[in-house]
């Protein structure tokens, strides 16, 4: 049992709560243009805090040309007339702390827009006092580029300027020209754009692409890839140490958190893709990092199996420094949909999953009504990534509100820019509200069962040793009670020996309706793909 500790800090909003991520293009539409809009959101804000979630994450909504739909920013204190106003985003905040929802916007300091007037100025000419806002470098004659660094879209990540007589590096589309963080004045520029928002009361930031901010000045060649270990991520064709995590990338981090300490309750979560020691390094030594390296684990592994699970979520919690808090994370705008990775039905138990593991999860929109990825016809593909091979299309489509004319993501008549699901008449808000079986009735349950039982949210992590395969276990517990999660992801029924976690409980979440009452640990019955939360004694 033991006392309280008195001396803790009281935990803060991002270590109780649940993000939820919102793809503005995709959410609602309340103009007729077809695309998402600010508005659209503002009046879907009941849903979203209705669902029980604590903080909205908006990827970005900035003034932009829209060559990677947002993530090329063309002026970073604004809104894109697309998405609605200054004022539409200030009425948007207002609304949603008015219902206790905290708003995250997506920071993108890694690249602006080829539009910005910055890079407008540095490719101007050689001797403009913004060149060195950008990283332009000589080519190796006969129009070849400084080095073999790739675009992690594909192709080079080098693009001749033709006026000026160098290249400019793009880690990503040629119309995401990187900024150069060696520079200090970059530096200030993006700390004041942060500074602005966080002045209008925005909560924090999601940091785009922090992993790759800085880049070897020696300008060397990449090496080849090598194999792959588990859950680690594979971009392209060459390791990428002259531009991932570099000491300073480190100390950017530290920065960044400085300023959005300067604001009380804030918090930063960063984009990294690194392997585990590297990834928890951005908590910072004194943990004076970002609150939130976001953890893909679940995301990059090729395989959601128990056993692969249980290694990812123990070493994890084995990696973290002292202090940290974790999180996890099953899907975003850049990969496949988990309902597409594993099926439906494996979908609601990785819910479970996420939601009952130690640490803040994070849900992407529409993977609470078990939405899979959409096929969408070549001819319809517009992600600037499929040029190399992986278009994030299908994972962004329109949210499914109803039956009705384009789902209710947009007016009757108007075209929404990505094709709808096919399904939508069924899957959708309206349906899944009104049915207790649906993956959003779990959902939603499962939110008021991290509220109901303490240790859901803060408790301790032990995952059980279990005869057989197919089964993951884990017991979280503080004060004295203790609750078990066990998740089937197997093939196959079993009757798992639980009896580590105690004698016996009651179940009080359950994949399947059927589940109720009372359980024996010692001889708990599982179906293939059944998932229980269950109150022990
Ligand atoms: C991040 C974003 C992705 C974007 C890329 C370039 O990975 O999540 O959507 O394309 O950065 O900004």
């Amino acid at each position: 049992m033991g006392d309280p500790d008195l001396s803790a800090p009281a935990p803060a909003w991002w270590q109780t709560g649940v993000l939820y991520q919102i793809y503005p293009r995709s959410f609602a539409d309340s103009d007729g243009d077809g695309v998402g809009d600010l508005r659209g959101i503002a009046q879907r804000l009941d849903y979203v805090a209705g669902l029980g979630v604590d903080a909205i994450w908006l990827s970005p909504i900035y003034p932009s040309p829209m060559a990677d739909f947002g993530y090329d920013i063309a002026d970073y204190t604004d809104v894109d007339p697309l998405f609605g106003t200054l004022d539409d985003l200030d009425a948007l905040v207002a609304d949603a702390h008015a219902r206790g929802l905290r708003v995250i916007l997506d920071l993108v300091p890694n690249h602006s827009s080829d539009d910005h007037p910055w890079f407008a100025e540095a490719r101007a000419s050689r001797d403009n006092p913004r060149r060195d806002w950008y990283i332009w470098h000589d080519g190796r004659g006969d129009g070849r580029p400084p080095n073999n660094w790739e675009s992690l879209f594909g192709g080079p990540a080098w693009e001749w300027d033709e006026a000026t007589g160098q290249f400019y590096l793009h880690l990503f589309s040629r119309k995401q020209p990187d900024l150069n963080w060696r520079n200090p004045g970059v530096r200030t520029a993006m700390y004041d754009v942060m500074r602005f928002w966080l002045d209008r009361g925005i909560d924090g930031f999601r940091i785009d692409v922090l992993w790759l901010l800085v880049k070897d000045e020696a300008f060397g060649d990449n090496p080849p890839l090598k194999p792959r270990a588990e859950g680690e991520l594979e971009v392209g064709r060459y390791e990428m140490p002259a531009f991932e995590d570099l000491p300073e990338t480190r100390e950017i981090a530290r920065e960044m958190r400085a300023i959005s300490d300067e604001y009380d309750d804030r918090v930063l979560i960063g984009e990294i893709y690194l392997p585990l020691e590297r990834l928890v390094a951005y908590y910072g030594e004194q943990l004076d990092g970002i609150q939130l390296p976001f953890n893909f684990g679940l995301v990059t592994t090729p395989r959601l199996a128990a056993e692969s699970i249980r290694a990812i979520v123990d070493a994890y919690e084995a990696a973290l420094p002292e202090g940290a808090w974790p999180n996890w994370v099953l899907g975003n705008h850049d990969v496949p949909r988990i309902a597409t990775r594993i099926g439906p039905e494996r979908a609601r138990l990785a819910q479970m999953l996420l939601l009952t593991l130690r640490g803040t999860p994070t849900v992407y929109y529409g993977d609470e009504l078990g939405m899979p990825d959409v096929k969408i016809p070549p001819e319809l593909v517009v992600d600037p990534a499929a040029a190399g091979g992986r278009s994030r299309d299908g994972a962004r489509t329109p949210m499914q509100w109803d039956a009705g004319p384009n789902a209710g993501f947009a007016h009757e008549g108007a075209q929404p820019w990505l094709p709808l699901a096919p399904d939508f008449a069924e899957r959708n808000v309206a349906a899944e509200l009104a049915d207790p079986r649906s993956p959003l009735a779990l959902f939603r349950t499962l939110l008021r069962v991290r509220d109901e039982h303490a240790p859901l949210v803060l408790g301790s992590y032990r995952s059980l040793d279990i005869e057989g395969g197919g089964l993951f276990a884990f017991v979280r517990e503080q004060d004295g009670e203790r609750v078990l999660v066990a998740l089937n992801f197997g093939r196959d029924a079993s009757v798992a020996d639980l009896g580590a976690a105690g004698a016996a409980g009651s179940i009080v979440c359950a994949t399947g309706l059927d589940r109720e009452g009372r359980v024996d640990l010692a001889r708990l019955p599982l179906g293939a793909g059944e998932g229980l939360v269950v109150r022990v004694d």
